[in-house]
């Protein structure tokens, strides 16, 4: 019986071996007769229920069986691997090759990375903080009075919190008494962060914004070192002496306060449809640090001197690669990040 079973599995197996055309269907053979629960497996296990006198005589039938089908499954698979088509193989070096398709970075990394690069040059640390902030840092902390207009002066995402009150950060400002509770002066150090807006969006407005705000505290840190440093930064940025311009303002956070402006990076200050003919570009806030920042960061009142600065990323990606609408950043359109 046994040994009819064996001769009938080997003309199988010779039969299905001699008809696999390629390693797959081959190696289902394989996995057919040999594999964990192949037929020949099958015999091979079942032969310790056997009397020793079968035993005997099976035993050597099916081991000669397995000898034979890994024989013929060799010499196959041989034979398969010398068929591969060398005519088809051949290559025609005149085809064009494909092209890789590599990745890029996004604008708004290309500005950071630069921006980190100039500062970091400068001995400037960087520091960084949460995106969902509490109403103290983000506002009270930073001398918001309460019920003062002032806090209407950036639209705040308010988030539902049973605890403190919540917001997304509105600026990176909050960074500063972060950063100033846990270090002493003197310290230099620019913050690079995402912050949100709730307003609605236009060519010039987003909900989702990137800030950097740099902070530089010491004894005798005055608005000179602030013009020279910003000087300093821009020419970098933009590969040309650039001119710094202050204005009179108000922030809560600053006494005395300022917007910046730099000179044209098109025309250099000669006035021209870019700048509306004014020569000069606005870029964001600046000041002295107000000593009621530093008193809520836990330093004493006038001991330290320091100025701040805070502007968007994003105005300055839309300076230098002349992009028109800030919208493009967030829209997720390959067409748009892929030029960068
Ligand atoms: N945090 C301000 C804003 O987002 C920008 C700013 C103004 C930052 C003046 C500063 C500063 O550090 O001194 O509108």
């Amino acid at each position: 019986m046994q040994r009819q079973k064996i001769d009938g599995i080997k003309s199988k197996f010779f039969r299905d071996i001699a008809d696999s055309q390629d390693e797959k269907s081959l190696y289902a053979v394989k996995v057919k007769y040999i594999g964990r629960s192949g037929q020949l497996t099958k015999i091979l296990k079942s032969l310790k229920d056997f009397s020793s006198e079968k035993r005997k005589m099976i035993g050597p039938l099916a081991n000669q069986a397995r000898r034979e089908f890994k024989e013929a499954y060799e010499k196959r698979q041989k034979a398969l691997g010398e068929q591969i088509d060398w005519e088809e193989e051949r290559i025609d070096v005149t085809i064009p090759g494909k092209k890789a398709e590599i990745g890029s970075l996004h604008p708004i990394t290309l500005v950071y990375q630069e921006v980190e690069k100039i500062f970091s040059s400068m001995g400037f640390e960087i520091a960084e903080g949460p995106e969902l902030e509490t109403d103290w840092y983000n506002f009270t902390s930073l001398n918001f009075p309460f019920d003062h207009p002032a806090r209407d002066m950036q639209d705040t995402f308010w988030v539902k919190s049973t605890k403190e009150k919540l917001v997304l950060r509105t600026h990176t400002s909050p960074v500063q008494v972060r950063y100033m509770e846990k270090r002493k002066p003197p310290f230099q150090i620019i913050v690079p962060g995402r912050v949100f807006r709730n307003e609605a969006t236009d060519a010039a407005h987003e909900h989702t914004l990137n800030q950097f705000e740099a902070l530089v505290v010491g004894d005798d840190v005055n608005v000179g070192h602030f013009k020279y440093i910003a000087k300093q930064f821009f020419s970098a940025f933009f590969e040309k002496e650039v001119d710094i311009r202050l204005r009179p303002s108000y922030f809560p956070f600053t006494e005395p306060s300022f917007e910046f402006d730099i000179s044209c990076t098109v025309c250099n200050g000669k006035k021209c449809p870019s700048c509306k003919n004014a020569g000069w570009l606005e870029i964001g806030g600046a000041g002295m640090v107000n000593q009621n920042v530093f008193v809520a960061a836990g330093y004493p009142r006038n001991k330290h001197q320091g100025f701040a600065w805070g502007f968007g990323i994003e105005r300055l990606a839309m300076m230098k690669y002349k992009i028109d609408d800030i919208r493009w950043f967030e829209s997720g359109n390959l067409r748009f990040i892929c030029q960068f």
